[in-house]
């Protein structure tokens, strides 16, 4: 099963996937939690990319697609893989499409995780997030055992660096403009799936089986 993952920052994309990835057994691909591993590391893609981030922008497509192709090619992704922000925009889901055909093989899902930009300031300022594995926990609506440290690895959880408020305003304009086109991409091509990421988030997850099959 191949499923994406569509929605605003801060929608559940993340927390979501997680559970996607461990129900269906299935790896769970976020550009951002790879971003995110290159910039702690240190490395060439994570000193650009973190450039764009901290800025709230996207980094450029060409940093990002063969990144993406590459990891779908791999032994693990043989059964499907859920992608989690990605695509964001409609070149990066052209390519997508494109290096699929070539292997004969399609896009099943987009699960679009609505929620308004209202409820969205609310939810990153209180989101945790551990940079070692990916994990991500809220301060209210889902705490880690210990404050600041991962319930799944032990290293410190951490406020990201792109959640500040004026970084999430501006994340949210880039998803209006150049992520949201991708929901009538995709509705074109009928995998268009919405669930409505406003509920608590196991009502959202329940929402998401329904639609995949248990
Ligand atoms: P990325 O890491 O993908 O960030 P994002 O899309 O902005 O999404 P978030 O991770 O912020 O939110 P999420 O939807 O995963 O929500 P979460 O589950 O954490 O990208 C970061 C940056 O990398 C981009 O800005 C860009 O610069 C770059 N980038 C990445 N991919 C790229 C690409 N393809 N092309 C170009 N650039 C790219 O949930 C949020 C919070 O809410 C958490 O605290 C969670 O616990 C809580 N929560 C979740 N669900 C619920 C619920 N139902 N009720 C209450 N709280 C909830
Ligand atoms: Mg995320
Ligand atoms: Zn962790």
């Amino acid at each position: 099963m191949k499923i994406i993952m569509l929605g605003a920052p801060g929608a559940g994309k993340g927390t979501q996937a997680k559970r996607i990835a461990e129900k269906y057994t299935i790896p769970h691909i976020s550009t951002g939690d790879i971003f995110r591993a290159n910039i702690k590391n240190g490395t060439e893609l994570g000193q650009k990319a973190k450039q764009y981030m901290d800025k709230g922008e996207l980094v450029p497509d060409e940093l990002t697609c063969d990144l993406v192709m590459d990891r779908i090619q791999q032994e693990d992704c043989k059964n499907g893989f859920v992608l989690d922000g990605f695509p964001r925009t409609i070149p990066q889901a052209e390519a997508l499409d494109a290096a699929l055909e070539k292997i004969g093989q399609k896009m099943d899902y987009a699960v679009d995780v609505d929620v308004p930009d209202e409820n969205i300031v609310n939810r990153m300022g209180g989101r945790r997030a551990c940079l070692s594995c990916g994990a991500t926990y809220h301060v209210t609506f889902n705490p880690t055992k210990t404050e600041d440290v991962c319930d799944a690895c032990g290293a410190k959880t951490v406020l990201r660096d792109d959640d500040k408020p004026e970084t999430v305003q501006k994340r949210l304009e880039v998803y209006h403009a150049q992520t949201q086109p991708l929901i009538d991409y995709y509705k074109k091509q009928g995998i268009l799936k919405s669930v409505d990421g406003t509920q608590p988030m196991d009502a959202v997850f329940d929402a998401i089986v329904a639609i995949l099959g248990a």
